[in-house]
């Protein structure tokens, strides 16, 4: 096609030959000022690809990716040390009714407590409840009361959510769901948009959970309310160059990933609303285990 432009007989007449020139210059042009405005408006300052969207209903996402070299400075487990890693997301593996009840639990427990911040956490293992610029021991401080705040029931329903984590969790990465063990903090957290006023309520920060915690080897989040409903912001980032992955919180939704720093991510802030979500942590090593809680 190109030479009938360079062919010296069939050249085109200078006039049409300047009009030609003239429409690429303004093409060109356009390009870039339509290149320019979008970038002034920071549009492609955040380039994410959504993995999971709110009103999607997932049977099953999974990413794989190479793994970090974070598990090489612990010790190894065969058969459960990530050797194939990556990223995945589900809501056919919990209920959004049993995402309810769980997130009654939560509620039940962080109203006897609560942050000054905007962040706050319940974890049921420990016994820890943020209360002010502070923790404390919920078990600590009620003692057998903790039965008139808690039923059976609401433990039972937290020990089969986790399972059914651990259960999905395993079969995504291959691996035997009793290789797994439950590790610290698993938690519940609430967010709203009330300012930070320790460094406990910093939660935005990009991090790697095995460098934070150096017992996890396997992360997951379930998700208690609904993004764009409950709350506005607070959507899960997965940081990469070049594009960020974000999921979308969906109550009954969970999410999970390996803990290295092939999945550096973090949680925009909260906008608007209250956002619940329980952190499940897993690790391979025995020693770093810890029990389901049962109401003394
Ligand atoms: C990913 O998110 C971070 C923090 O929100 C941001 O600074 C960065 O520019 C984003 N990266 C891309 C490629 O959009
Ligand atoms: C956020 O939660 C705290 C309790 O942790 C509460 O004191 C505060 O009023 C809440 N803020 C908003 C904006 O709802």
């Amino acid at each position: 096609m190109f030479s009938i432009l360079s062919s010296k007989k069939d050249r085109l007449p200078q006039e049409a030959q300047r009009t030609w020139l003239r429409t690429v210059a303004l093409g060109v042009g356009l390009a870039l000022i339509t290149f320019l405005l979008w970038s002034s408006l920071g549009i492609d300052d955040d380039v994410a690809e959504v993995l999971a969207r709110r009103g999607e209903v997932l049977e099953g996402r999974f990413i794989e990716i190479p793994c970090s070299e974070d598990y090489d400075g612990h010790r190894r487990f065969e058969g459960c040390t990530p050797r194939k890693c990556g990223r995945g997301v589900t809501d056919m593996v919990i209920t959004r009714e049993e995402a309810e009840q769980i997130r009654r639990i939560a509620e039940k427990g962080l109203s006897l407590g609560g942050s000054d911040g905007g962040a706050s956490i319940l974890d049921l293992h420990s016994g820890a409840l943020s209360v002010g610029k502070h923790f404390v021991n919920l078990y600590r401080y009620f003692g057998d009361k903790i039965q008139n705040i808690f039923s059976e029931e609401d433990f039972k329903l937290y020990r089969d959510v986790r399972q059914k984590v651990q259960l999905t969790i395993a079969e995504a990465f291959g691996i035997s769901s009793s290789s797994l063990y439950l590790t610290k903090p698993t938690f519940f957290s609430r967010i709203n948009s009330t300012e930070a006023q320790t460094a406990h309520d910093e939660y935005w920060h990009a991090h790697v959970d095995k460098v934070t915690y150096g017992s996890f080897d396997y992360t997951s989040l379930l998700y208690l309310s609904d993004y764009l409903e409950d709350f506005g912001g607070g959507r899960f980032v997965f940081m990469e160059e070049g594009s960020n992955k974000t999921v979308e919180p969906r109550a009954g939704r969970v999410s999970f990933f390996t803990s290295g720093s092939e999945n550096l991510h973090r949680v925009e802030k909260v906008l608007w609303g209250t956002r619940y979500a329980i952190t499940i942590a897993f690790t391979c090593n025995p020693d770093h285990g810890i029990e389901d809680p049962v109401l003394t």
